[in-house]
């Protein structure tokens, strides 16, 4: 797992891929981004179970998962609010342990790890986005970017200077030392969105990450973020209630009650 290559962040943001949205996006995803999907398995995760104690009785969340990622996909998972998405999410980024199941990321077992190998992994090979974004309020865009590269051990001056020339790639070139509280929701969320890919990690999990954007700064978070992971070869992940954003899926996958439909 190397992550010493930079990201050319000295193109602009410009040339964004923006994907042709077929009629059934849901059911089909989108075809014109299949060629670039590999064969690798960058996610295998099998009989994910996992049960939370719901006023005093016993109540399954997941049931028996069965889920494949594959390298360069871009998977949606979708479905009503309590069906398990979030509970799924977290454990596919070895945030929490599931009852019962096994976990791999490429050639790695990656279930049953302790918590301190389990924090590396995550390190090393996942970029999170989450909903409210998530960012710390004492930093300014810049060095909630450069989070990741320190924790990687890159001196703070080299990793500022990358983290500021990927916000100026991303349109964030006047907000480098601006505070979250300065910034708009959809500009938090493009810093987030920074913080999660600057480091190149393998796969990428976000939680319902336009949930709190309108329209428009949805769209660009997800042209951004299409566009970063399709450069960085990065396997995605999104949990989403959106419709407006299903057209951006390689593959949808739809959860009722612990399962897939
Ligand atoms: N830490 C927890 N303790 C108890 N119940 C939980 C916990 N987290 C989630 N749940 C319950 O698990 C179910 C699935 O939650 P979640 O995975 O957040 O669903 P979704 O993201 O699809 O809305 C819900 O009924 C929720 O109340
Ligand atoms: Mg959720």
């Amino acid at each position: 797992m190397s992550h010493s290559t930079p990201i050319d962040a000295s193109q602009p943001a410009t040339a964004v891929h923006v994907p042709v949205m077929a009629d059934d996006a849901i059911s089909d995803g989108n075809p014109t981004r299949r060629s670039k999907i590999s064969d690798t398995i960058a996610i295998e995760a099998s009989g994910i179970s996992k049960t939370y104690l719901i006023g005093g009785s016993e109540r399954p969340v997941l049931d028996g998962i069965e889920f494949r990622l594959r390298e360069r996909e871009c998977v949606f998972l979708v479905g009503p609010s309590g069906s398990g998405k979030t509970t799924l999410l977290s454990i596919l980024g070895l945030l929490l342990s599931p009852d019962a199941g096994r976990i791999r990321f490429f050639d790695e077992q990656v279930d049953g790890l302790d918590e301190q190998a389990r924090t590396m992994v995550r390190r090393q090979m996942i970029g999170f986005v989450f909903q409210r974004f998530q960012l710390i309020d004492g930093l300014d865009a810049q060095d909630n970017v450069a989070i990741p590269l320190t924790m990687h051990g890159e001196p703070i001056a080299m990793a500022r200077k990358r983290s500021a020339a990927l916000l100026r790639r991303m349109g964030l070139g006047d907000h480098v030392n601006a505070l979250p509280s300065s910034m708009s929701p959809g500009q938090c969320q493009r810093v987030a969105l920074a913080r999660a890919v600057v480091a190149q990690p393998k796969l990428i999990l976000a939680d319902e990450p336009t949930a709190a954007l309108d329209s428009q700064s949805g769209k660009g978070v997800m042209d951004l973020l299409t566009e970063l992971t399709d450069e960085f070869n990065t396997s995605t992940v999104v949990v989403t209630h959106d419709p407006r954003i299903y057209r951006y899926a390689d593959r949808v996958c739809e959860m009722e009650n612990g399962r897939f439909k």
